[in-house]
């Protein structure tokens, strides 16, 4: 019993540092370029399927995956996350152009579920031509709104 209840303090204790605490800038940051990196590898194992450097038959998963994935893009840019929170290559104009920016994540989503359903429907030009237009979208958020690199 005692036990019992030690644990479950011990717990309590994790919960409120590690759970509940207010995440801090940086944390927005980390999180949003883990997230940018998970698409950045859908996209490179949807490149090499594409380019036939392999022949796995993965592509509806990774398109399935990469949809979802892009559809989080409007949740990693709270208030917060800027330039001055930490080291980021986000930049400031994201929050002050809020319009340009919600069309930009709107047409990379729309771009997105075009892929996923190209991939379901499996054919490989089809499939070709609508990566080139999602790619087109990363492209085009990063022209605006990422520091260049
Ligand atoms: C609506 C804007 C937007 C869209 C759409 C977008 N990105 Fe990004 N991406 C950014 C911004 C801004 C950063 C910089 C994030 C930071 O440093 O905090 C970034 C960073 C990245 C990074 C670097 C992550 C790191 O480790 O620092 C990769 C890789 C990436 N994006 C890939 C992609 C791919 C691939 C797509 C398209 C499927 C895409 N992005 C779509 C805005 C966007």
């Amino acid at each position: 019993m005692k036990r019992v209840l030690i644990l479950a303090l011990a717990m309590c204790t994790l919960c409120t540092t590690t759970l509940w605490a207010e995440p801090t800038g940086k944390d927005l940051i980390d999180y949003r370029k883990t997230v940018m990196s998970a698409i950045g590898a859908h996209a490179g194992a949807i490149a090499a399927m594409v380019r036939n450097k392999v022949d796995y038959d993965h592509m509806r998963a990774q398109a399935a995956a990469m949809a979802e994935t892009v559809s989080t893009i409007n949740d990693i840019f709270p208030a917060g996350s800027g330039p001055a929170a930490g080291e980021t290559e986000a930049l400031a104009v994201i929050w002050t152009d809020a319009a340009g920016f919600a069309k930009a994540v709107a047409d990379s989503q729309a771009a997105a579920e075009s892929f996923a359903d190209a991939a379901d429907a499996g054919d490989p030009a089809a499939i070709g031509k609508a990566f080139g237009a999602l790619a087109g979208t990363c492209k085009g958020c990063h022209d605006n709104y990422r520091l260049a690199n």
